[in-house]
C-alpha cells in the first residue's frame, strides 16, 4: 500500500505565517506529511511553479436563502458550493436565517435539508437572529452554540429582520454567556428609510438613489452604535461588509482602545462604485447591495484597512438574484429602487479578484491573502486547524494556483446561476487550477470530480481567536462598562 494517497510536489506553500518549497503527503483527507521530498503516492500533483495554499474560507455567502424582502437566492447548495469550489474555497459559512416567528431549530433543520444532499464542499452554517424571543434568547441559542452554530449575523436596518438595540443587548449577551461572536449589518434604518421616503417622494426611483439613500453616515452611526452595544456587554463584534473609511476609521480606534472588534469588507468595496450603480435604465440594479459601492476614495480605504489589519477577513457576500422577475426585478422591469433584491455575486471571483489586484499589484503580502481568505475566518468561527491553514493533521483543503494565468472575466467562465457578474471584462492575473477539498481532488483541468452531497456539515467549536491588528492594546475588561467580566 502507497505511504500517501496524494502528493502535491515541488510546489512553493504559503500559510497566513509563511511561504516555503515542500511536498505536501495526503492521507485520509487530511495532510499526513510536509517535507522537502516525499514518495509513494496512488496519485502525484506536479506543481512546480504554483503556489499550494489553504482552500478559502468563505464565511459570508447567501445560498438557498430568503432575503428580508423574502427572494429565494438564485444559487442553491449544489450550484453555490460548485461555484465557490471553482474559485478555490474549500469551505462556505452560509447563513440559517430566522425569519420572525420561526423557531431556530425549525430553521437550523430547514437548512441542513436544503445543505445536506446537494453541497460539494463542506459547509457550516451562521444563524440570522431575526426573533430573539425569551424561548430564542433563553433555550434554542445557548444550545445550538453548543452544538456547533457558533456565531450569528444581526441586521439594524431591513425593515423585517432588525433588531432594536435592546434586542441586540440581548443578543450580545447570549453569545457572551456561550462564546459565540456576532456579525452585524451596520446601518441606521430610520436614516435609510427617511431618505428613501423623500427621494421617491420627489420622484427620484432610478437605481442609482439606492447608493444615495443608504448614506454613508447611516453606516458610520450604526458602526459605532454597535461597538459601543458590544462594550457594554464586553463581547466581541465583527462589522461586516464595511464601505466606508468613516466605518473602517471607527473599528480601528475600537481595536486601537482595545475592545475587540474584527472587520470585513468585500470585493465590491474595492472594485465598484457609485457609478456601476447609476448606468443605464435598469443595468444598475445589478450593482445594488447594502451598504452600496461608494468612491475610489473609499476603494483605497479598503485597500488600506486590508493591508494595515483593519479588517481580518474579506468575502463575497455572495447574494445571487438574477436580472429578472425571480430576484432583481421582482416587483417589475422599472421597479423603484426600493424593491430592487439587494446583492452582489461573488463567491467564485472573490479570491482571484484579490490575489490578482492585492498580491499580484503588491498591495497585500500572499502572506495576508492566506489569512484574510482562510485563516482569520477559521480561526474566527472555530474551525481552526481543522480549516484555514496547511499542517500535519489538519484536513487536506488545498488550492494549487496558477500565479501566472491570465483570465479575462467573463460571466461563461463561471458557474453560479445568477446569470451575470459585475466584474465583467476585468483582465486578471493568477487563478486556482486545482482544488483538494478533503484530500478528495474536486476541481482539475476545468471539471469537477466530486458529487453533491459530498460535503460535510462543520460543528464548530465555541470561543474564537482574537486576531489583533500590531500594534494596538490587548483585549482587557472596559472600566467604562462598570460591571466588566462580572456580567455573566
Ligand atoms: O446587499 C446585500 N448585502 N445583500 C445580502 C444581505 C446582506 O445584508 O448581507
Ligand atoms: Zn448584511
Ligand atoms: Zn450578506
Amino acid at each position: 500500500m502507497a505511504a500517501f494517497d496524494l502528493i502535491i510536489s515541488g510546489g512553493t506553500v504559503a500559510t497566513a505565517a509563511d511561504t516555503f518549497k515542500a511536498d505536501i503527503g495526503i492521507r485520509g483527507g487530511r495532510v499526513a506529511a510536509i517535507a522537502d521530498a516525499l514518495d509513494g503516492a496512488d496519485r502525484i500533483i506536479d506543481a512546480t511553479g504554483k503556489l499550494v495554499l489553504p482552500g478559502g474560507v468563505e464565511a459570508h455567502c447567501h445560498i438557498a436563502q430568503e432575503s428580508g424582502m423574502g427572494i429565494m437566492a438564485a444559487d442553491d447548495y449544489e450550484s453555490g458550493s460548485i461555484s465557490a469550489v471553482f474559485g478555490g474555497n474549500t469551505t462556505i459559512v452560509p447563513f440559517a436565517a430566522q425569519h420572525k416567528g420561526q423557531s431556530l431549530r425549525e430553521v437550523v433543520e430547514i437548512y441542513h435539508d436544503r445543505a445536506g444532499p446537494k453541497s460539494v464542499i463542506d459547509y457550516a452554517f451562521h444563524l440570522i437572529i431575526s426573533d430573539p424571543t425569551e424561548q430564542v434568547l433563553g433555550q434554542e441559542l445557548p444550545a445550538l452554540i453548543k452544538d456547533g452554530y457558533t456565531s450569528f449575523k444581526v441586521f439594524l436596518t431591513y425593515p423585517l429582520l432588525k433588531l432594536a438595540d435592546e434586542d441586540l443587548l440581548n443578543v450580545l449577551s447570549v453569545a457572551r454567556e456561550n462564546g459565540a461572536i456576532t456579525m452585524v449589518h451596520a446601518e441606521n434604518d430610520d436614516i435609510i428609510r427617511w431618505l428613501s421616503d423623500k427621494l421617491m417622494d420627489a420622484g427620484h426611483t432610478a437605481p442609482k438613489y439606492h447608493a444615495v439613500s443608504h448614506a454613508r453616515i447611516a453606516e458610520s452611526e450604526a458602526t459605532n452604535r454597535a461597538i459601543q452595544l458590544a462594550r457594554l456587554v464586553d463581547t466581541p463584534l465583527l462589522i461586516v461588509h464595511v464601505s466606508t473609511d468613516e466605518a473602517a476609521s471607527t473599528i480601528r480606534r475600537a481595536q486601537d482602545a482595545g475592545l475587540r472588534v474584527f472587520g470585513e469588507t468585500c470585493p465590491q468595496y474595492l472594485f465598484l462604485t457609485i457609478d456601476d450603480i447609476d448606468k443605464d435604465g435598469m443595468e444598475g440594479a445589478k450593482f445594488c447591495c447594502s451598504p452600496p459601492p461608494r468612491d475610489e476614495a473609499d476603494q483605497e480605504a479598503m485597500w488600506r484597512a486590508l493591508a494595515n489589519g483593519t479588517f481580518q477577513v474579506f468575502h463575497s457576500d455572495h447574494a445571487p438574484y438574477r436580472f429578472d422577475e425571480t430576484g432583481k426585478l421582482h416587483a417589475g422591469p422599472n421597479a423603484p429602487f426600493k424593491k430592487l433584491a439587494n446583492g452582489v455575486p461573488g463567491i467564485e471571483l472573490r479570491m482571484p479578484l484579490l490575489f490578482s489586484e492585492g498580491v499580484g499589484k503588491g498591495r497585500i503580502s500572499l502572506n495576508d491573502f492566506v489569512a484574510l481568505t482562510s485563516t482569520n475566518a477559521a480561526k474566527i468561527y472555530g474551525m481552526h486547524p481543522r480549516k484555514g491553514t496547511i499542517a500535519i493533521g489538519s484536513d487536506a483543503d488545498i488550492a494549487i494556483w496558477d500565479p501566472d494565468r491570465e483570465v479575462n472575466v467573463s460571466y461563461d467562465l463561471l458557474h453560479d446561476n445568477v446569470g451575470y457578474t459585475p466584474y465583467e471584462g476585468m483582465q486578471l492575473k493568477g487563478w486556482p487550477e486545482t482544488v483538494i477539498s478533503a484530500g478528495r481532488v474536486a476541481v482539475s483541468d476545468g471539471e469537477l470530480h466530486v458529487e453533491p452531497g459530498s460535503g460535510t456539515f462543520l460543528e464548530r467549536t465555541p470561543g474564537y481567536d482574537f486576531i489583533r491588528p500590531a500594534g494596538t492594546l490587548a483585549p482587557e475588561t472596559d472600566p467604562a462598562t462598570n460591571f466588566g467580566a462580572k456580567i455573566v
